[in-house]
């Protein structure tokens, strides 16, 4: 039995107590025949009131960073033990915004990826070239490099973990890879993780990158994209639930 696609939305750093309490009432009222499974990953303040939303539904709740540490001297970070009294199933890690903002290194990213797995909270670990890597044709060199300190890091794990491709010149850009380009690439990560992978499970590849109504059902056609992460067309219910409907 093929593993339902996913459809994560990434709110990134939006929202309000009533935006909020629209959204995901309207997303919930409106996935209920949906075929894929769907998330939405949210700031951290907004994770009790999203808890209480979600509360009896199939929606699940996420966030966009784990500490890599249990607990401690480590002021404005939050531990996978503290998620997941907030009912976490999933915790973004290695976004290339907090790769670039955050300086944070491929092993960062793979600690981060081991402490959200240790407390049974699945990381959708990000990975993706920029433009210059892209042009300068380091595509697969980049991607191959940062997922491979978290295959090194988590190898017994691998197959517990969701990888999110996300070239980051198509991040908030409206500049969508095309589903060769990225199916080119999904590729390439799922025979980097069967290699890995001790177990027949399939790791779920998502796209990220200006995924829309549009192009959404053009790119889940492919046959290693499993899903998507959303950002900006996650803040609206009607762009959002169109994703969720493609995902078929
Ligand atoms: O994490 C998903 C995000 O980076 C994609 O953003 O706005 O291009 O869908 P967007």
């Amino acid at each position: 039995m093929p593993k339902k696609k996913l459809i994560a939305g990434n709110w990134k750093m939006n929202g309000s107590i009533a935006a909020n309490d629209a959204l995901v009432r309207a997303v919930i009222a409106g996935m209920k025949d949906a075929a894929c499974q769907v998330a939405v990953c949210v700031p951290a303040p907004y994770l009790a009131q999203v808890q209480m939303l979600r509360h009896g539904t199939a929606l699940e709740l996420g966030a966009q960073d784990v500490s890599r540490h249990e607990q401690g001297a480590y002021t404005g970070e939050w531990s996978a033990t503290m998620l997941k009294e907030f009912g976490v199933r999933y915790a973004i890690v290695g976004h290339s915004e907090r790769r670039q903002y955050h300086h944070e290194s491929d092993q960062d990213v793979a600690d981060k990826a081991k402490a959200a797995l240790a407390h049974g909270i699945t990381p959708i670990v990000c990975v993706g070239e920029t433009l210059a890597e892209r042009e300068a044709g380091q595509t697969e060199l980049v991607v191959k490099r940062q997922l491979a300190a978290v295959i090194h890091t988590n190898g017994h794990c691998i197959s517990e973990i969701v990888v999110a491709y996300e070239p980051v010149w198509a991040i908030g850009t409206g500049k969508t890879a095309t589903p060769e380009q990225a199916q080119q690439v999904h590729a390439v990560l799922r025979a980097q993780l069967h290699a890995a992978s001790t177990r027949d499970d399939r790791v779920p590849i998502l796209y990220g990158g200006s995924m829309n109504a549009a192009n959404a059902a053009s790119l889940l056609a492919q046959p290693d994209i499993d899903g998507g992460l959303i950002g900006g067309a996650s803040l609206k219910a009607p762009d959002f639930l169109q994703i969720i409907a493609a995902a078929r």
